[in-house]
């Protein structure tokens, strides 16, 4: 269970994320939608202690993970992994180094240093691509891949580090939507089969609806909606988004890329969207 208590986060006198509480048990596939600037990737930020709270407290099992330093805290960053919308691959390495790099953070300087990797982390990092289907791709320089193979190549170096919780800041929004679906299915089968926790914030609300079984609606740093997809109505939405520019209610159809999940989500799918996209 990773708990968040009253966390805020301000950044001089903006307020990023304001007093946000909020449980999150083992095995769930949350999603975070709002709008740009609504806090959601500082509050991702804050939970992989990229950046610190200003006030309350972030706490997973019995640990107060907001309060750790040191090798505690680079043991954390390590339990829960981040994927980021531009990959944060290092474009001139190999595929396969780039994925054995989620190693480091399970082993002392001096070996890091010394750039060795062992058999059976290779083997582990080939198994890892071979899951994300793109082990074919290994030996060439992570750069010259498509977007949607390097997010897959992000997801086999998270993989490497052994994750508990796997943090996504908008994974799928610089890739088309064949990739999106393919990235998207990878977080879910790692969520199902292996029970990590994922928590990825979406831009797209279908795709939200389509593969979290509990979607956490923030605006303005706040949380204004938490819940099963089911009860995201049109007037949740509103209070999600807002209204655009001249009052009218933003339409699903502007935050959809039309993915849809391979695989049903956990609980029950709704029967029907709360209002049909056009
Ligand atoms: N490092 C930072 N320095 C100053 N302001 C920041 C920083 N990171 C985020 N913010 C501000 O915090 C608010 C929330 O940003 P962010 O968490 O990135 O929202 P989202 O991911 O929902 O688009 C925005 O107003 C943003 O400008
Ligand atoms: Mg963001």
């Amino acid at each position: 269970m990773l708990k968040i208590r009253d966390v805020t986060r301000r950044f001089g006198a903006n307020t990023a994320v304001d007093n946000v509480a909020l449980e999150i048990p083992n095995g769930q596939m949350v999603g975070v939608i709002g709008r740009s600037g609504a806090g959601k990737s500082t509050l991702l930020r804050m939970i992989n202690r990229l950046i610190d709270p200003t006030e309350g407290s972030i706490i997973f099992e019995e640990t107060e993970v907001s309060a750790l330093s040191g090798p505690a805290l680079r043991r954390w960053q390590r339990d829960c992994a981040m994927i980021f919308q531009q990959f944060n691959l290092v474009p001139r390495l190999d595929v396969l180094t780039n994925v054995l790099l989620g190693r480091l953070n399970h082993r002392s300087t001096s070996l890091n240093l010394l750039g060795m990797f062992s058999r059976e982390e290779r083997a582990q990092a080939i198994a890892s691509l071979e899951r994300l289907g793109i082990a074919q791709a290994s030996l060439q320089p992570a750069g010259t891949l498509s977007g949607g193979q390097q997010q897959r190549v992000a997801i086999a170096r998270a993989l490497m580090q052994q994750p508990k919780m796997i943090l996504a800041d908008e994974p799928i929004a610089s890739l088309d939507p064949m990739n999106a679906k393919v990235v998207m299915d990878s977080l879910q089968d790692i969520n199902l089969r292996d029970g990590i926790t994922v928590v990825t914030n979406l831009h797209t609300l279908d795709t939200a609806r389509a593969y979290c079984s509990r979607i956490i609606g923030m605006a303005a740093g706040k949380v204004v909606f938490d819940g099963a997809p089911e009860d995201l109505t049109r007037e949740a939405v509103h209070m999600v988004y807002g209204a655009d520019p001249d009052g009218d209610e933003i339409s699903e159809a502007i935050t959809s890329t039309s993915i849809a999940a391979s695989r049903p989500r956990k609980s029950a799918p709704s029967l029907t969207p709360a209002f049909a996209s056009t």
